[in-house]
């Protein structure tokens, strides 16, 4: 058999760890498939002290992450430490540069800087894998890239985050409140003790910016992706949607249009009878529409040690094999400049929750607010009398462009009888 594919390893966390315990437990399976084995050499991580959960025994230690990348030992490097910038970035930049192939799991790091990195393996004719970065387990950037290579893909999106994913299952499941079940999934180690990230939605406009690229053939464009979280979804709302027959999921959407890509994350009411509507807890899904293949659905475990390892092992294996395609599955000379479109033209129904106070006139004034947007109102719903108290009510739009409906919104947030923030959440179809 062909020399051992020698790795060096730079973070020792959850995935770092969960690495090595694969290329051991399965290492005759993986030497199988890889033509020759794979195994861990060199690591790097900031507490040599810590106690992982693996033997480090025989393994080189580097105190300095990036100086794996021009060690002659090592034939590829393995970044797994996370961030946008710092010893992450300049340890993929220097192994890169160095004609060094790396894989990594950073979604933060691929969807900023992803382009000047493919660019730089372009040029000195090596590789950077990124299975892992987006929905863990599932093999989604390989179906992309390769699986679907012949397709014109219209449209991918996704349950992209976890955290969110859970939060808004219990939420559902408990009729229970966002703070109130956050603080239960920071508890169970569900949600970090920093949640932003995640609950804010950047964590999945990570994910899909580098699905956009990858389904529509273009340089990947984080700063492009419309983000919402979920902080403001509600109990009320979760129930309401249940009402009309719609489940709120953080969906991660983008789209090929007329006139560029538009890629957006937000909460999304979807019907119930969706399959991505099922998905429920800390799972994820993606689901792709090409002209060819049609709708293809993909959903498994979109975190944890052993779905993230599954998938950096997975092009460890490729780069073993020297199964090398290019980073954003064309050649960077190749990809379109499709331009980013705004989320303004987004073109679709909408659900508005008002707290209004329960007096003549109120209703007849909101309506003219959508009338005067040129917005059409589809249904309405409004739950018991209270004159004089607050009572919430219910509209659901016909599809309308998302200017018309920030027009209309401005005006109703304005009315006297209006007595808190609308919720305004959007429908998609399934
Ligand atoms: N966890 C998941 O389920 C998951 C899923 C998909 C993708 N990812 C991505 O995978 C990456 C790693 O995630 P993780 O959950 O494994 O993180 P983690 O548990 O926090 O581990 C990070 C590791 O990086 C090391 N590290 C941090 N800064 C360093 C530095 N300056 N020099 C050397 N080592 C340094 C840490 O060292 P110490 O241990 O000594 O502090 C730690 O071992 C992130 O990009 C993340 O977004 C994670």
């Amino acid at each position: 058999m062909t020399k051992p594919l020698s790795v060096g390893l730079a973070g020792l966390g959850t995935v770092g760890a969960g690495v090595i315990g694969m290329l051991r437990t399965n290492a005759d399976l993986v030497a199988a498939r890889a033509g020759r084995r794979i195994e861990v050499t060199a690591v790097s991580a900031r507490n040599r002290d810590r106690d992982r959960g693996v033997s480090l025994d025989g393994l080189r230690w580097f105190d300095d992450p990036v100086a794996m990348a021009s060690d002659p030992a090592l034939d590829v490097v393995v970044e797994v430490m996370g961030g946008s910038d710092g010893p992450a970035r300049a340890l993929v930049e220097a192994a890169l540069s160095a004609g060094k192939p790396v894989v990594t799991a950073n979604k933060a790091l691929v969807a900023v800087h992803g382009a000047a990195l493919a660019g730089l393996a372009e040029r000195t004719g090596t590789t950077l894998a990124f299975e892992a970065a987006v929905a863990g387990g599932i093999p989604v950037i390989k179906a992309l890239r390769e699986g679907l290579a012949g397709n014109r893909i219209s449209r991918v999106a996704g349950i992209l985050n976890g955290t969110c994913n859970y939060i808004l299952t219990v939420m559902r499941e408990q009729k229970r409140d966002f703070a109130d079940v956050l603080a239960d999934a920071q508890r169970l180690g569900y949600a970090e003790a920093d949640p932003a990230f995640d609950i804010d939605g950047i964590d999945a406009a990570h994910k899909l910016a580098i699905l956009a690229a990858l389904a529509f053939g273009r340089p990947v464009a984080f700063d492009a992706v419309h983000v919402e979280g979920i902080r403001s979804v509600s109990a009320l709302d979760i129930a309401f949607a249940a009402e009309l027959g719609y489940r709120i999921k953080l969906l991660g959407i983008a789209r090929q249009t007329e006139d560029g890509v538009a890629a957006r994350v937000h909460p999304c009411m979807v019907p119930e009878s969706a399959p991505i509507a099922r998905v429920d807890g800390v799972f994820n899904a993606v689901v792709a529409e090409g002209d060819f293949v049609g709708r293809v659905m993909l959903e498994g475990r979109g975190a944890g040690a052993g779905p993230t390892a599954s998938a950096v092992v997975a092009d460890l294996v490729d780069i073993a094999r020297d199964r090398v395609t290019p980073v954003w599955g064309a050649g960077s000379g190749d990809l379109s400049n499709a331009p980013s479109v705004s989320m303004d033209s987004h073109f679709g129904a909408y659900y508005l929750r008002l707290m209004v106070m329960d007096r003549p006139g109120v209703i007849a004034d909101v309506t003219a607010a959508l009338r005067d947007a040129g917005v059409s109102l589809g249904s309405m719903l409004q739950r018991g009398r209270a004159p004089g108290e607050a009572v919430p009510v219910v509209l659901v739009t016909h599809e309308t462009r998302e200017s018309a409906m920030r027009s209309a919104l401005a005006h109703i947030s304005a009315l006297d009888s209006v007595i808190e923030t609308p919720a305004l959440i959007r429908i998609e179809p399934a």
